[in-house]
């Protein structure tokens, strides 16, 4: 099955009510573990790669895994995503190296720490957004900084995250700046910042309002109907995976994520991505600690990889049934992006398009 766009997936995901989960991955057994679980539940993916990612395994390496991928599953659809771009650059070498999808993280200047001013997130992301529609490529980009509204801070993922401090007004996308920043880029889906933040230490509490903005995304999704709103940050931190870690030597302080019934109503408001890299991580983790004391003879990383392997699937499996995405592999047929090339170029792109 030919690659499907970020852009004709959130299509569809709109016209049918569902979320899709944006998983990331960084090796082999991540992308294994996801796409058996999108074959065991039929459902679409979104695969995406961090700079990190990138410089982990390497762009060819990912490209080949992903051509692989693609000859082994070939009824599921797969997008592949470049997670947080830095800068014009990062997105145009994704694409070099067959990504059908990029985001333009404006929020923050190329350093990816220094929180960008409004005019600079605009004109960045409007140049991606020209060169990656040419070649019918979709983008993602952000407005606001991902950060927790409890303390101020960002979350730093492999050097990815704000310094310091900062207000409520840079942690919470303003809504009619939003509708501006749309209107002005052209971006195919809109990432905003609501209190979430990378990683496992997103909220001291069980998140209510005050500290989980859904309100914003109802006000968001009001304001601008037609756009796909994106989740960052939104892994769930489940407490069976914080158990299994400490049960097995690690030392997670209790922590919370973002409850999966808080993302279900996301997506009853224009969510449409929500991106999940922490709960993998931890389902990988729990299991790798599990093996090491459990048996500490073993030495052999198959042993450890497979239960991690098995972990992680779970959880993608969960995610894909209860955002809605289980089953609709089938019901969607991939645009070649030299088809969607011409889409954007002639306008005829909305939100009924495919
Ligand atoms: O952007 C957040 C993701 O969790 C990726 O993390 O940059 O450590 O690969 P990473
Ligand atoms: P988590 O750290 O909550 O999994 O978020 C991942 C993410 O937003 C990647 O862009
Ligand atoms: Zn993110």
């Amino acid at each position: 099955m030919p690659a499907i766009s970020l852009r004709q997936l959130l299509d569809h995901a709109a016209e049918h009510q569902y979320g899709v989960p944006a998983f990331n991955i960084n090796n082999m057994e991540q992308l294994i573990a996801i796409m058996r679980a999108a074959e065991q539940t039929r459902a679409p993916v979104i695969l995406q790669a961090s700079r990190g990612a990138r410089s982990y395994a390497g762009d060819m390496m990912i490209r080949k895994m992903i051509e692989a991928a693609e000859l082994m599953w070939p009824n599921i659809p797969i997008c592949v995503h470049q997670d947080h771009g830095n800068s014009p650059n990062t997105c145009l070498s994704a694409i070099q190296y067959g990504f059908h999808s990029v985001m333009m993280d404006g929020s923050l200047m190329e350093d990816a720490k220094t929180p960008a001013d409004y005019d600079y997130n605009v004109a960045v992301t409007a140049k991606v957004v020209e060169f990656a529609h040419a070649l019918g490529v979709s983008v993602e980009g952000e407005l606001g900084c991902l950060g927790s509204l409890e303390t101020g801070q960002g979350e730093k993922e492999d050097g990815h995250g704000f310094e310091g401090t900062l207000g409520h007004n840079m942690l919470l996308t303003d809504p009619d700046q939003a509708v501006d920043f749309v209107k002005k880029t052209k971006v195919d889906a809109l990432a905003i910042a609501m209190g979430t933040s990378h990683g496992a230490y997103k909220f001291s509490r069980k998140p209510d309002g005050d500290i989980l903005a859904m309100n914003l995304v109802k006000e968001i999704h009001k304001k601008l109907p037609n756009t796909h709103l994106v989740m960052h940050g939104s892994s769930s931190v489940p407490q069976d995976l914080q158990d299994i870690i400490n049960q097995y030597g690690g030392e997670m302080p209790q922590t919370y994520g973002v409850p999966v019934s808080e993302i279900q109503v996301g997506i009853k408001h224009g969510v449409r991505k929500i991106n999940i890299d922490t709960d993998c991580r931890m389902a990988i983790i729990g299991q790798y600690r599990k093996v090491a004391q459990e048996k500490p003879g073993e030495i052999d990383p198959r042993n450890f990889n497979k239960p991690a392997m098995e972990a992680m699937t779970k959880i993608c499996k969960d995610r894909l049934e209860q955002f809605g995405t289980a089953g609709m592999a089938d019901k969607i047929k991939p645009i070649l992006l030299s088809d969607m090339a011409k889409a954007y170029l002639k306008g005829q792109l909305d939100p009924k398009f495919s």
